[in-house]
């Protein structure tokens, strides 16, 4: 069993990322910027935001972060959408989801400018992502895409089975592993809550992506032996024992499910660093195709 390492090809995108940043300010230019704006107080989404942006810092993008009260209206998140689209000095930004339930999530995914939508959250970077134009593609899947790649993992004619249609990782990830191309050319099958006899499926899986989000949901017996297994799952469950009172955990029974597998990625260290890492590099492309 191989350990798809997450923290450390992210790390090593980082730093690639970092030399493209070295050589852009060495010619005198202005690096990369990525805004991230955060509506209210969650605490892991402000962790996950939190990230972002040391993230950017790292690798010498300049970053802005957008923090607005939770009674934040709808209208003056629109402004400032306007405000982002229309600022020459940035190249892409995020809103960070869940935005807090009086706020129409899909109306301001639509205000977005395409060309900043380094998530690829925009019914436009989706669409042409699903053509297979050029767009930005969402930081987790595309993070997925990468560590296939990286470990050389063979997805040509397997067959992958997706847990989970969400529309930033199980939906995306079943377009792009059923496309041509490099961690493509699967046979992908879409499970959801629907779904019956989901342990047939997956024990007749080569490839299981798990993007449900309930912890240790996939055990032993609902795979089979040498199998590669990705866990997007990270949910905290409370757990006094621990000092900040609550441990990560991902959808796969870790410890059960990993001697049967052929690649895994664990929880913490898998799929989540890769989400930064991606989103880095698609406002370096942000970046790029402007100029
Ligand atoms: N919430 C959970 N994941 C993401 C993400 O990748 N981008 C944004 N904007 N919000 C999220």
């Amino acid at each position: 069993m191989i350990i798809l390492d997450g923290k450390k090809t992210a790390q090593d995108l980082k730093e690639e990322i970092k030399i493209s940043v070295a050589s852009i300010r060495e010619n005198n230019q202005r690096p990369p910027h990525l805004a991230a704006v955060i509506v209210g107080n969650d605490g892991a989404s402000l962790t996950y935001v939190g990230s972002k942006v040391r993230s950017c810092e790292y690798v010498g993008f300049d970053s802005t972060l957008i923090q607005l009260e939770e009674s934040t209206t709808e209208e003056t998140l629109l402004e400032k959408i306007k405000e982002l689209n229309q600022d020459a000095n940035l190249d892409g930004y995020i809103v960070q989801l869940p935005l807090p339930k009086h706020i129409d999530e899909e109306k301001i995914l639509l205000a977005i400018d395409p060309t900043k939508d380094v998530d690829g959250f925009h019914p436009s970077n989706f669409g042409r992502m699903a053509l297979e134009m050029d767009a930005f593609i969402p930081a987790t899947p595309f993070g997925i895409i990468e560590l296939l790649e990286r470990y050389k993992i063979e997805t040509s004619g397997k067959h992958c089975v997706v847990v989970g249609r969400s529309h930033i990782v199980g939906r995306p990830i079943s377009i792009l592993m059923s496309q041509k191309g490099s961690a493509g050319n699967a046979t992908v099958t879409v499970a959801h809550s629907r779904t019956e006899n989901l342990a047939n499926l997956t024990r007749n899986a080569d490839i299981v992506v798990m993007a449900l989000g309930i912890p240790e949901f996939l055990t032993a017996d609902m795979v089979k032996e040498g199998a590669v297994i990705i866990d997007v799952g990270i949910t905290r469950v409370s757990d006094d024992r621990h000092p900040k009172g609550y441990v990560i955990k991902g959808d796969v029974a870790f410890d059960e499910v990993s001697s049967k597998s052929s690649y895994i990625t664990p929880v913490p260290g898998g799929v989540g660093p890769m989400t930064i890492a991606m989103l880095l590099k698609n406002t370096l492309l942000a970046y790029q195709r402007k100029l």
